[in-house]
C-alpha cells in the first residue's frame, strides 16, 4: 500500500467499522492504535469487537490491501480522531487521548490536510486542538481543514447506521465544514447537516442528555408512585394516551458509555446553567441506589416473616435489554451493592446474554426462577418476559417485565 488516504487514530468500536467502511469504498486506510493486540488482530483480517457484518468487511479490506494497522501514523490526506473520551476525577471529561492522538500526527500534517475529531468531546475541544496544532506548526496556520463530526451509531447495527444515519458536521470555519462534508459524502448516504464545530460538539452531548433527562422524569415518577401507592406503569400508559405526551419507561437507572457519561461533559463545564441536566444524572444514579435498598428491605422482611434467609435472584446485568454490554450498568452496580452487604444469603445472578463473568457466578434463568424466594428484575430482557415467576414468589419488578 503506497499512497494512504486516511489515517484513523483509534481502532475500537467506532474506528474499526469506520475504517473498514472507508476502505470498502476504495480509499486506503491506515489504522493506528496503542493496543498491540488490536493491531495484530486487524492485520490478520480479524475483528476484536463483536458487530454484525464487520468481520467480513474487515477481512475483505485487509485482503484488498486497503486497510492496515500499526502503532504509528503515516502521512495521509485525512486524519480522523476516534479515541476514547472518558471522564476523570469528579466526572470531568478527559480529552488527554484526543490530545495524544493529535500530537502523534502533528509532524505529519501538510497544507490542505483534513483533520476531523469524531470522539464525543466537551464543547470547545476542536478549537483547543486547532490552537495546539497551529502553535506547534505555525507555518500551517489556516492551511488545514479542521472539523468535528460526532458519531451516533447503535451498537449491533453499526454497519448500517454508519452509512444511513444523518451526520452533523461542524468545521472551525466554513471551508473546513465544506471539506469535511466532501469527505463524508463518499460513504454516508444520510443527510449531512452543516454547522460550526462548537454546535456539532454540543449536539452530540445534547442528544444523550435529552435521553437522560427524559428517563430521569420516568424514574422520578416511579419513586413518587411507589410512595403514593400508584402503579407507575399503568400511570404512564394512561398519561401517554394524551396526544402530546410521551413519557419513557422507568428502570433501575441509566447505563452505557454514552447516556450515563456525556451529560457530565456539559455539567462539568457549565455547572450553574445545567441544573436540569445535572439533576437528571443524580436522579438516574439515585434510582439504582434506591433499587438496591428495596432489595435489602425485601430480604429483611422475608427473614423476619419466614424465619430463614431468602434466596434472591437478580435478573440481568447489562445496561439495557438484550445486549451483552455491561459498561456503566446500573444492574451491575445494584448486584455489587446488594451482595456487598450479604449475610450468607444465596444469590442467583442471571444474565442470558453472556456466558460467564469474572466476578459473578451466573445462573440460568429457569433455575433462578425456580429456586429463588425473591426475584428482582433489573433488566427487561426478552427471555424474562417469556416465562414469568410462580405466584408464591416475591417479585421486585424495576423495569416492567411483568407489564
Ligand atoms: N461505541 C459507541 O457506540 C460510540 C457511539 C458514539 C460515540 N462514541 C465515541 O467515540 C469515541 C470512541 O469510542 P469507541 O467506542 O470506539 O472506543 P473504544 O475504546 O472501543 O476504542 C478506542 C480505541 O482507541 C485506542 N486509543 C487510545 N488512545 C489512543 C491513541 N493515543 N492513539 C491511537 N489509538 C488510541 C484504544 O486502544 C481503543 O482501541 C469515544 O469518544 C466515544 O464516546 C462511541
Amino acid at each position: 500500500m503506497d499512497r494512504i488516504d486516511v489515517v484513523m487514530m483509534g481502532m475500537g468500536y467506532i474506528g474499526l467499522p469506520t475504517a473498514a467502511l472507508i476502505a470498502r469504498n476504495g480509499d486506503s486506510v491506515h489504522g493506528v492504535d496503542v493496543n498491540q493486540r488490536v493491531i495484530e488482530s486487524i492485520n490478520a483480517g480479524k475483528t476484536h469487537i463483536v458487530e454484525p457484518e464487520l468481520e467480513t468487511i474487515v477481512a475483505e479490506a485487509v485482503e484488498s490491501g486497503r486497510l492496515k494497522a500499526s502503532s504509528t501514523p503515516v502521512v495521509a490526506n485525512t486524519y480522523l480522531i476516534v479515541v476514547p473520551t472518558p471522564f476523570k476525577g469528579k466526572n470531568e471529561p478527559d480529552i488527554s487521548f484526543v490530545e495524544a492522538a493529535t500530537r502523534a500526527i502533528l509532524p505529519l500534517l501538510k497544507e490542505g490536510d483534513l483533520y476531523i475529531i469524531e470522539s464525543t468531546s466537551p464543547i470547545g475541544t476542536t478549537d483547543k486542538m486547532k490552537d495546539l496544532i497551529y502553535s506547534e506548526r505555525p507555518e500551517l496556520q489556516d492551511k488545514l481543514y479542521l472539523a468535528y463530526c460526532p458519531e451516533r451509531v447503535l451498537p449491533g447495527n453499526v454497519m448500517y447506521e454508519l452509512v444511513h444515519n444523518d451526520r452533523v458536521i461542524g468545521g472551525i470555519d466554513e471551508r473546513s465544514t465544506a471539506k469535511a462534508v466532501e469527505f463524508y459524502k463518499k460513504y454516508v448516504t444520510g443527510a449531512l447537516h452543516q454547522t460550526n464545530a462548537k454546535t456539532a460538539e454540543m449536539c452530540k452531548l445534547v442528544e444523550n442528555s435529552s435521553r437522560d433527562v427524559q428517563i430521569a422524569f420516568a424514574n422520578e415518577l416511579s419513586l413518587i408512585c411507589d410512595k403514593a401507592g400508584v402503579d407507575v406503569w399503568e400511570l404512564i400508559s394512561l398519561a401517554n394516551k394524551h396526544p402530546r405526551v410521551n413519557i419513557l419507561n422507568p428502570g433501575c437507572g441509566v447505563g452505557g458509555h454514552c447516556i450515563a457519561v456525556d451529560p457530565y461533559f456539559i455539567v462539568s463545564d457549565y455547572p450553574l446553567e445545567s441544573k436540569l441536566i445535572g439533576a437528571a444524572r443524580e436522579i438516574n444514579n439515585y434510582k439504582s441506589f434506591w433499587c438496591a435498598e428495596k432489595i435489602q428491605t425485601a430480604r429483611l422482611q422475608f427473614e423476619l416473616s419466614e424465619g430463614r434467609k431468602p434466596r434472591i435472584a437478580l435478573m440481568g446485568l447489562s445496561f439495557k435489554p438484550d445486549i451483552d454490554d455491561l459498561r456503566e450498568s446500573p444492574a451491575k452496580y445494584i448486584a455489587q451493592k446488594v451482595m456487598q452487604n450479604t449475610n450468607n444469603e444465596e444469590y442467583f445472578i442471571v444474565e442470558p446474554n453472556i456466558d460467564n463473568h469474572h466476578i459473578f457466578k451466573l445462573t440460568p434463568y429457569q433455575e433462578a426462577l425456580k429456586n429463588a424466594d425473591i426475584i428482582a428484575y433489573l433488566v427487561a430482557h426478552s427471555e424474562f418476559k417469556k416465562q414469568l415467576p410462580a405466584r408464591d414468589k416475591i417479585v421486585l419488578d424495576f423495569c416492567g417485565v411483568l407489564n
